[in-house]
């Protein structure tokens, strides 16, 4: 494999080309776009994406800070999250680009990867575009370069400081106010929970109700923490079409479908090959192992609870073989 050791080198981003978008670099990789296409080069190499789905990759891996573990564009790019680090990869997780060694890797400060991509995201996303709706509620992301959409791609991940409906954290609670009930989620009740504390403890015992809060989310493919315990974080969320990551995780990670289906193609984590498909419908609970990689296709708006151990010792526990590679033995 290809690959420059410095850390924090080089990524610069040039002036726009005829189109309007400009063109970036990344140590030894280049990136730029047309109406249609993100084009990547790399010594070794060279990778076409839709601009499309580049975009929601893209949005992502910038609203997550690079994630848990493998965010893959695709089969061919992607980002691997060392805390601290980002590799920038092509080929990396791809068996035949191993062994052809056409595989190219970067490895940066994340600050720098960060601003670079945070420039891109900005820079490549038109007008009309948002890369985290759905695609039947946002407009198109071709053609040569027309406006912006930083309101949307700069939105900001929603982080509970307490469990939604605890006082202090009003600020979070959804309600008419700006957040309608998504269209495919008419159905939903709306009605919150009765609650009957005893005397003295009515600031304490709280409650809410998910399907309604859940069903005003007007993104999809985007867990938000809701309650936190000690490392223990739920992550609902709403998804509809495809996950625009091929997610390769660097620990177990538990999924409770709250509502519809999604069906989950599960590969393996370093060479792509295929491993499972988990059909997940409402009540349905899976654990995805940490060696695999998944991406999800919800044909309806759906509801997914992600649950995460987001305890930072896990993937060096998992490399030194003290942890199991899947959550349960049975
Ligand atoms: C995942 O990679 O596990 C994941 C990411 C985003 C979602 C759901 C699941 O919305
Ligand atoms: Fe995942």
């Amino acid at each position: 494999m290809a690959t420059t050791e410095a850390v924090g080198r080089i990524s610069e981003a040039g002036e726009p080309g005829e189109l309007g978008y400009r063109s970036f670099r990344v140590g030894e990789f280049s990136f730029t776009r047309d109406e249609y296409f993100v084009y990547l080069h790399w010594p070794t190499g060279r990778h076409v994406a839709s601009a499309d789905a580049f975009l929601r990759a893209l949005q992502r891996d910038v609203a997550w800070d690079f994630f848990y573990g493998i965010v893959n564009f695709d089969q061919v790019f992607g980002t691997m999250n060392h805390y601290g680090t980002v590799d920038v990869f092509a080929g990396r997780f791809n068996e035949a680009y191993r062994r052809a060694e056409l595989d190219h890797m970067e490895t940066l400060e994340t600050p720098a990867i960060r601003a670079i991509f945070t420039e891109m995201l900005s820079d490549w996303t038109n007008e009309g575009f948002d890369p985290f709706a759905s695609p039947e509620e946002t407009g198109s992301a071709f053609g040569p370069k027309h406006g912006d959409n930083d309101a949307a791609v700069t939105r900001r991940r929603v982080l509970a400081k307490r469990m939604v409906s605890v006082p202090g954290d009003e600020e979070l609670r959804t309600d008419d106010n700006g957040h309608p009930v998504n269209r495919m989620f008419a159905d939903v009740a709306q009605d919150e929970p009765e609650l009957h504390p005893e005397p003295g403890f009515e600031d304490r015992i709280c409650g809410f109700n998910l399907f309604a809060y859940l069903s005003r989310s007007p993104v999809t493919w985007n867990p938000s923490v809701v309650a936190v315990c000690k490392d223990s974080l739920y992550c609902p969320t709403t998804e509809e079409y495809i996950l625009p990551i091929i997610h390769g995780n660097d620990r177990v990670e538990w999924f409770v479908q709250l509502s519809d289906e999604i069906t989950w193609e599960v590969e393996d984590r370093d060479s792509g090959a295929k491993r499972a498909k988990v059909i997940m419908r409402a009540g349905d609970v899976a654990a995805m192992p940490a060696d695999i990689r998944h991406q999800g296709y919800s044909p309806k708006r759906s509801m997914l609870l992600v649950w995460e151990n987001a305890s930072p010792e896990i993937p060096a526990l998992l490399r030194a073989g003290k942890l199991s590679n899947a959550p349960v033995a049975f």
